[in-house]
């Protein structure tokens, strides 16, 4: 059980100790979904603060506006986990939340949980006397209109304590199977390929 390197400085190990590493991190990856789901729930007891709802409402209630929407498993792990950065990271929690999802869904997804802050300062930038259009330096990206889609439907509607939210174990397969997936996966990620969000439009 107690297997370790003998090394204390990284440029001294041997193939062997680095592949008795790979072996030993094996397990620990294969609970990163885990993790993920223990960060959103971690998510009840941080409030949104001054909204009505919490963070781990907010991103049940994206997850499900999706679901119902008939998107598809990507679209839906990118829902609920849009702002999954936001607690170690409030305000990069963006890019921070596509860098958690990024190896294991489709490009357009990552592209568009990367960009969402942005695209959502049209919604309420004025207020604060920001450039609410900041979004139109993406305007020929072909991942614009998802993003303008993502953030239209399943964020910015979504702080509503009305609206009738699916509970976490609904996602919970979901979230393991995504993150089941090997990771950078060509076949997966399909970068440059632009998916529509929903099948119920
Ligand atoms: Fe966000
Ligand atoms: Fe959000």
């Amino acid at each position: 059980m107690d297997e370790h390197v003998g090394f204390t400085a990284m440029k001294d190990g041997t193939r062997e100790e680095y592949e008795l590493l790979a072996r030993l991190e094996k397990p620990y990856l294969s609970l990163t979904a885990d993790r993920v789901l223990e960060e959103l729930k971690r998510a009840s007891e941080a409030t949104l603060e001054g909204y009505k709802i919490t963070r781990l409402e907010h991103g049940l209630q994206s997850g499900t506006r999706a679901l119902r929407d008939g998107a598809d498993l990507d679209w839906v792990v990118g829902a609920l986990l849009h702002d999954i950065g936001d607690g170690l990271a409030p305000q990069n929690h963006d890019k921070m939340s596509a860098e958690v999802i990024r190896p294991f869904v489709r490009w357009d997804v990552a592209w568009t949980v990367e960009h969402h802050g942005i695209f959502q300062m049209l919604y309420y930038g004025h207020h604060y006397g920001w450039d609410q259009n900041a979004r139109e330096q993406f305007r020929h990206h072909p991942v614009f209109n998802n993003c303008a889609e993502f953030c239209e439907r399943w964020d910015q509607s979504s702080f509503d304590p009305d609206y009738p939210i699916e509970p976490i174990d609904t996602f919970e397969p979901m979230v393991k199977e995504v993150f089941s997936r090997k990771a950078y996966d060509p076949e997966i990620i399909q970068e440059g390929f632009v998916s529509s969000l929903t099948v119920n439009p």
